[in-house]
C-alpha cells in the first residue's frame, strides 16, 4: 500500500480534562505503564531534539532512565553531538510515541547534567559489557571501520580485567527539566484530544489547557 493511502482509524477513548492527573509526571506515569502493560517496544524510548550551533534541529532516539519531579533523564557520552549541542544551548525536546496505544507525549524544557554521583549509581547498574562499551565508543565521532571499536573495546576488557568499571568522566545524565508538557490522544476521523501542561506565571503549579488537534 502506498504511503498516502495508508490510515489508520483511532478508535479510542478519548482523553478528557477529568481523566488528567494535576502533576504531569504522574500522569506521564500511568500513561507509561499503560504502554509497558500494553506490550509497546521499549515504552522508554523517547526521541530527543537539540539545537546545533547552526540554530539547525538534530534528533535521536534515546533511553528515559528516570522520570520524576527532577524531570526526564538520559545517559549518554558527554563528547556525543548532543551533549556539546546541549552544553551551548541548553534546551531540549523528547517525544514518546506510544502508537500501538494512539498516544504521544511531548516535553520541552530546559537541561542540565545530572549529578556525578547520580551517573556513578546509575552507571554501577548497567551490564558489565555495557560499561566497557561506554570506554570503547568515541561517540558520534568517524571512525575507520568495525575493528576500530572493538580494539578499543579488548582494550577496556584488559584494563578492567580483575576489577569493576569505574564510570568515564566523558560518560554521564542529562536531566530535561520539563516547561511543557502535552498529552495527545487519537480520535477517530483524526479529531484528537490535546492537553498541554504549562507552568503557571510563578512556576509554582501546573496549568491545563486542551489544544486543537
Ligand atoms: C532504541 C534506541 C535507544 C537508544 N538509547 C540511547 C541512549 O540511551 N543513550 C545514547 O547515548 N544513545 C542511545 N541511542 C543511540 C542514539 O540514537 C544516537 O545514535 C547516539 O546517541 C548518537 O547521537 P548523537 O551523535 O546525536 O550524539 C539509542 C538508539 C536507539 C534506536
Amino acid at each position: 500500500m502506498s504511503l498516502r493511502d495508508r490510515r489508520v482509524q483511532y478508535e479510542t477513548a478519548g482523553l478528557d480534562r477529568i481523566d488528567l492527573n494535576l502533576d504531569p509526571i504522574v500522569q506521564w506515569n500511568i500513561w507509561y505503564e499503560e504502554a509497558a502493560s500494553a506490550g509497546v517496544v521499549e515504552p522508554n524510548a523517547m526521541t530527543v531534539s537539540t539545537i546545533d550551533k547552526n540554530s539547525a534541529p538534530d534528533s535521536r532516539v534515546v533511553l528515559a532512565r528516570s522520570v520524576d519531579t527532577d524531570g526526564f533523564v538520559f545517559y549518554t557520552n558527554y563528547d556525543s553531538a548532543k551533549s556539546l549541542q546541549l552544553v551551548a544551548s541548553p534546551v531540549a525536546s523528547a517525544v514518546f510515541a506510544w502508537l500501538d496505544l494512539h498516544r504521544q507525549v511531548r516535553v520541552r524544557g530546559t537541561v542540565h547534567q545530572v549529578s556525578a554521583q547520580q551517573s556513578d549509581d546509575y552507571f554501577a547498574s548497567r551490564p558489565r559489557e555495557s560499561q566497557l562499551g561506554a570506554w570503547a565508543s568515541p561517540q558520534s565521532q568517524v571512525i575507520p571501520d568495525r575493528n576500530f571499536i572493538e580494539a578499543r573495546l579488548i582494550e577496556a576488557r584488559e584494563k578492567f580485567a580483575d576489577r569493576a568499571v569505574t564510570r568515564p568522566d566523558t560518560w554521564g545524565g542529562w536531566c530535561i527539566v520539563p516547561v511543557t508538557i502535552e498529552f495527545w490522544q487519537g480520535r477517530p476521523s483524526r479529531l484528537h484530544d490535546r492537553f498541554i501542561y504549562s507552568r503557571d506565571k510563578n512556576n509554582s503549579q501546573w496549568q491545563i489547557e486542551r489544544l486543537a488537534p
